[in-house]
């Protein structure tokens, strides 16, 4: 198995993206608000757009009441620049709006407090 060591994990926010590079192909690491780290390949799925344009964020959810939506997921939802697409980052990167299409994921360890991605 391939490892890469991406950066320090103080190198990446919470709520940030960092783009960076596995054998030629570009991958991002994205933290979410609970620190934790995710990685994916820095492509959209629809047309291709670069995913480190993007953004992590929440997204709106209907609740119980007819036409009542309440935000959720905060900094757990990469949405795509060009047409906003939204992809489930702690869930594979699963499209939210069709949870059968998502994103290439890479495995992530924090290894002495460095953020190591795995193909
Ligand atoms: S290229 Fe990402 S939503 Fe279209």
């Amino acid at each position: 198995m391939m490892k890469k060591v991406v950066c320090h994990v103080r190198d990446i926010e919470p709520g940030e993206i960092k783009e960076t590079k596995l054998e030629k192909k570009s991958i991002i690491v994205c933290r979410t608000l609970d620190g934790e780290f995710y990685a994916f390949l820095n492509r959209c799925i629809h047309q291709g757009a670069p995913l480190s344009k993007g953004m992590l964020c929440g997204t709106s959810a209907e609740t119980d009441r007819l036409g009542d939506y309440q935000y959720v997921k905060e900094g757990e939802v990469l949405r795509c620049p060009w047409h906003g697409r939204e992809f489930d980052v702690k869930n594979k990167g699963c499209m939210l709006a069709h949870s059968k299409f998502k994103l290439k994921n890479y495995k992530v360890e924090v290894e002495n407090e460095e953020v190591v991605i795995y193909k």
